[in-house]
């Protein structure tokens, strides 16, 4: 069997303590290497012990888990920490992200949520790890995030595209929302591939990936910004203009959520829509991106584990501070029902879905194998209407069309009713 993943738990109450350790006891591959009462405990143990997780309980008396966190990245910066924090902390819970936290759980939280985190955050760090093997070193995080809601006069509107749960659909519909607000509706338009690690907008437009990136412009920012950005982004033919990923995953290392906040207000400042392709787990840069945003698409699908996540973030998104309206739901591949309805998804996140897309499995991957996308090669297909729709919403014409009360609350219930 694999190595155990060494968890290291610190809350000042000690029924916490145990009860999270016994929890854990019933995990064959966690291992409690310690448990710690205090910030300065934990430090002390951390140091000690090296573990793989660091369960970090927000408020504690001493020095609270933020600045634990902060000591623990800097002098431990292979143990991943996983927040604890209780419900109404949004700025805590920003705040804690800033300081190096991969994860957060919202108390009260169950058994599976828990161990489902610890895993993933343990395999996100193994990866890395692996991963930069021959990597430059990390410089440091500047933070500095604060949010801001949308740009000025003359600023474009900065689309973030993202979801809770990978493989739903997030690139194909930031590629062709960008190509269709261009082409269709004559919008200057700049996709950024905000995905550092494992970006792919580059493959679905077939651009060569030995481009600038990026990578390049985040300390060419840091000196001033340029005249011209025409270094860095590429045009693509259909008219838009591309902000690649790093060549290489190591080096998603180096951007930083301040450098993509300045490569995005350099943007926005150029373009009439910014359209960010994000990942699908929550880093300090994701972070930075969803604060920065004027809107946020979060693509879900007809997936129990997409509708389950999702709740999640749109409980996150409120400890956020994100307005309701920020938020825009969009469901991906709509009438794959596969026995899951539009109206089961609604009542179960408690909110009704802005928009649809229809899945078309044909156009979309024959699109994807051919580097064109689907919008250019299949313009009348129901799936291309749909995403000229979504554009035009986003570009804010005919934003009434997204009706008002789609974004009203349907009865909304605890998401911690997943037990
Ligand atoms: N409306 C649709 N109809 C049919 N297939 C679709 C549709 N949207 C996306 N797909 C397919 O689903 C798969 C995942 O899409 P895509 O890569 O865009 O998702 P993603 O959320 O960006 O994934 P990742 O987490 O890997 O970044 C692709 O094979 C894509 O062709
Ligand atoms: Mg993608």
């Amino acid at each position: 069997m694999a190595d155990q993943i060494r968890v290291l738990i610190v809350d000042d109450i000690p029924e916490t303590r145990d009860h999270l350790t016994k929890l854990l006891g019933f995990e064959s591959d966690v291992e409690v290497v310690g448990s710690a009462a205090s910030g300065a405990q934990a430090l002390e143990m951390a140091v000690r012990l090296s573990p793989d997780v660091v369960l970090m309980d927000i408020n504690m008396p001493d020095m609270d888990g933020i600045t634990a966190t902060e000591k623990l990245s800097a002098a431990v910066p292979a143990a991943a920490v996983v927040m604890m924090s209780v419900q109404g902390e949004a700025d805590y819970l920003r705040r804690s992200m800033l300081a190096g936290a991969r994860e957060f759980l919202v108390k009260p939280f169950s058994s599976d949520e828990l161990t489902a985190s610890i895993r993933q955050v343990y395999s996100r760090e193994q990866d890395k790890i692996s991963r930069m093997a021959a990597a430059a070193p990390p410089v440091s995080n500047d933070s500095g995030i604060t949010s801001s809601g949308a740009g000025g006069e003359n600023e474009g509107r900065v689309i973030a595209i993202f979801s809770p749960k990978g493989g739903v659909g997030r690139t194909t519909i930031a590629v062709n929302l960008a190509v269709a607000a261009a082409t269709e509706l004559g919008r200057s338009v700049v996709l950024m591939d905000g995905s550092f690690q494992f970006g792919d907008v580059g493959v679905l437009l077939n651009l060569n990936p030995k481009n600038k990136s990026i990578a390049d412009l985040v300390p060419e920012l840091e000196m001033g910004e340029p005249e011209s950005l025409d270094t860095f982004v590429i045009k693509h033919s259909s008219g838009i203009s591309v902000l690649l990923a790093p060549p290489s995953p190591e080096m998603a290392e180096l951007i930083t959520p301040g450098g993509v906040k300045r490569v995005i207000e350099a943007l926005r400042r150029r373009h009439d829509l910014v359209i960010i392709d994000c990942t699908s787990w929550f880093n300090d840069t994701t972070l930075a991106i969803l604060d920065v945003a004027d809107d946020v698409l979060t693509i879900l699908s007809l997936e129990i584990t997409s509708i389950k996540n999702m709740r999640l973030f749109l409980e996150v998104a409120d400890q956020l501070g994100y307005e309701q309206s920020k938020i825009k739901l969009v469901l991906n591949r709509a009438d794959s029902t596969l026995g899951i309805r539009v109206t089961d998804v609604e009542n179960s996140i408690g909110r009704k879905v802005d928009h649809t897309i229809v899945s078309d499995g044909r156009s979309v991957v024959y699109a994807l194998n051919r580097g064109v996308p689907f919008f250019l090669s299949n313009r009348e297909a129901q799936v291309s209407q749909d995403v000229l729709r979504l554009a035009t919403v986003i570009s804010g014409e005919g934003a009434a069309t997204v009706a008002d009360d789609a974004r009203k609350p349907v009865q909304k219930k605890s998401m911690f009713s997943f037990r």
